[in-house]
């Protein structure tokens, strides 16, 4: 395949989706069905589950049946993102186009898992060839850290590899770690630093002999705050710890950046540094070399197997037309229930312990990409955009708020992510797993009639309580096993959706600007905790806090 940048952003000309006549028959087909449950419309059709179980590559199954849709919403739906020119945009960033209009910049992570050899151009440079360099050199590196051969300051081996980074910087990797644990060589442990609160540092350091730790620093910009501040206190751990000189810290520290300068002035010597490119958002990040402590952990071939697997997404989502296309489909399951349903959340299950960080991943992935009230072309929007995402892997969950989802007051859309093939086959541990996530999605459909509870035999004052009312939306992702190929497809599902999401609602799915007040803010109130009393700048609020926690601390 070979692309070249696209002369337009590939967005079709800002048209409120509001005002769209798909908008006003998807407010029809809401209205038609805002009577219909789930029972009558499985039981008026004995095809609904096949019929809108949707196939994607590797083995993965995503099933619809159980939300509050039929095939004539989903046609509506289909239209609208048509209309609103998924498609073309979809092609603009497969293509390089800079559609990140506030930033200035192409969108390729597509280009991080495109297969050697293929070309996508940006600026009249192909990208894929350096996304290979860079890989190549991961890869030796990683073999190094893994075969013994890189060892540290004092001829030690490296035992513990430690991750400092925030946000895209982090989640990923750390998602990743946790979802690949039986590929990974136990003998090398992972660590993931990110919270500026030193806890978090002194927790994850600890038990670490200095003589065998590797750190990762790893940020985009290499100025964010929180990861500047913990790598310059891990370089004072390293070198008190060995009672070393600076020389120490090329053993001990490489960098992950797009930032050489600021690679070279914290002392990371630039041989130590594995790069990426503007066009690759922090949160779309986890398998560039952001990805490196996942590469040293599972090994460069499984490393390609999860890049195989995003690719393999990628294709489908590129060339599989609309109505058969999961992300696609996703996103505009979602649209549906945001949009229509009003429903405010989205809580994402996995039925795998591994997946523990998934939703956290996701909240970045989904939250900071579509959290916006402005367009693209900076008007605020009239309508809903992303809902909050949330959620903990089953079967703990059902033990903590599945009570709310079943039978509170907001209707929650789930997505249940489960997998047939179990890492540990023990004894019957798998098919219980199995049937109380299929149990879930069942019970959130159909509920329990007050006529099926007092069948049961219930008290009569009991009835109300016990009844389920059911009708409460979710899908099903059926996938085989969780490997890295199919950890790389569900993360690019859910990229894709989020994309498709985004051009719907019309935003920028690629920029943060909302994250910057927050971090202005900080760095003027660092000063007036420790410095002299500051003169009141602030509310009363905020100044009243700052002069208890001077006082506390003695100041
Ligand atoms: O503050 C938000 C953010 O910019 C994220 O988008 C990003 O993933 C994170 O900070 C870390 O940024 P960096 O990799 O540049 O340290």
């Amino acid at each position: 395949m070979t692309t070249s940048a696209a002369a337009t952003s590939g967005s079709p000309a800002h048209i409120a989706p509001t005002s769209r006549p798909e908008w006003a028959a998807l407010e029809a087909h809401a209205t038609r069905l805002a009577g219909a449950h789930l029972r009558e419309l499985f039981k008026a059709d004995s095809g609904r589950g096949p019929s809108l179980a949707f196939e994607g590559p590797g083995g993965m199954l995503m099933d619809i049946s159980k939300q509050r849709i039929d095939a004539q919403a989903l046609a509506a739906l289909i239209a609208l993102a048509r209309a609103c020119g998924v498609e073309q945009r979809r092609d603009a960033m497969f293509a390089g186009a800079k559609i990140n209009s506030t930033e200035g910049r192409a969108v390729l992570h597509v280009a991080l898992r495109a297969p050697r050899g293929t070309r996508t151009m940006v600026d009249g440079q192909d990208v894929v060839g350096p996304v290979h360099e860079v890989l190549d050199r991961m890869a030796a590196f990683a073999d190094s850290v893994r075969s013994g051969a890189w060892t540290g300051h004092t001829g030690k081996r490296i035992r513990n590899v430690v991750n400092i980074g925030i946000g895209g910087s982090d989640l990923g990797p750390a998602m990743a770690y946790d979802a690949l644990a039986d590929f990974a060589d136990r003998g090398v442990r992972c660590r993931f630093v990110s919270n500026v609160d030193a806890n978090d540092f002194f927790e994850k350091t600890r038990d670490c002999d200095p003589a065998e730790t590797l750190f990762i620093v790893a940020s985009k910009t290499f100025t964010t705050l929180e990861t500047m501040t913990n790598a310059a206190t891990a370089r004072e751990w390293l070198l008190a710890g060995l009672g070393a000189g600076k020389d120490a810290v090329a053993k001990h520290f490489v960098a992950v950046s797009t930032a050489a300068k600021e690679v070279s002035a914290f002392g990371i010597d630039t041989a130590n540094m594995f790069g990426f490119w503007d066009w690759v958002g922090g949160r779309y990040s986890m398998d560039s070399a952001i990805g490196l402590s996942t590469m040293i952990a599972v090994g460069p071939a499984q490393f390609r197997e999860m890049l195989a697997g995003f690719h393999a997404m990628d294709e489908h989502f590129r060339t599989t037309p609309l109505e058969r296309n999961l992300p696609a489909l996703m996103g505009l399951v979602g649209v549906w229930n945001r949009n229509f349903l009003k429903c405010a959340t989205l809580a994402v299950l996995p039925y795998d312990q591994h997946l523990d960080r998934f939703s956290s991943y996701l909240q970045q992935l989904e939250m900071e990409s579509n959290g916006k009230h402005v367009t693209l072309a900076g008007e605020r929007v009239a309508w809903d955009t992303c809902p909050v995402v949330w959620g903990q892997p089953g079967t703990n969950g059902q033990h903590a708020f599945y009570q709310m989802i079943h039978q509170g007051t907001s209707i929650v859309p789930c997505d249940f992510i489960a997998f047939c093939q179990p890492a540990h086959d023990l004894g019957q541990h798998q098919d219980m797993l199995i049937a109380n996530v299929l149990a879930q999605a069942e019970a959130l459909a159909f509920g329990l009639t007050a006529d099926e509870v007092r069948a049961q035999g219930v008290a009569a004052e009991l009835v109300p309580h016990k009844q389920f009312d059911g009708n409460r939306p979710s899908t099903t992702v059926m996938c085989d096993r969780l490997t890295p190929r199919m950890l790389g497809q569900l993360i690019a599902l859910y990229e894709h959706k989020v994309f498709t999401q985004g051009c719907i609602w019309g935003v920028n799915s690629f920029d943060q600007w909302g994250v910057e007040l927050g971090k202005v803010l900080a760095k003027r109130i660092i000063p007036e905790l420790s410095g002299p009393a500051p003169k009141p700048a602030h509310d009363s609020s905020t100044q009243q806090l700052i002069g208890r926690y001077r006082a506390k601390r003695g100041r």
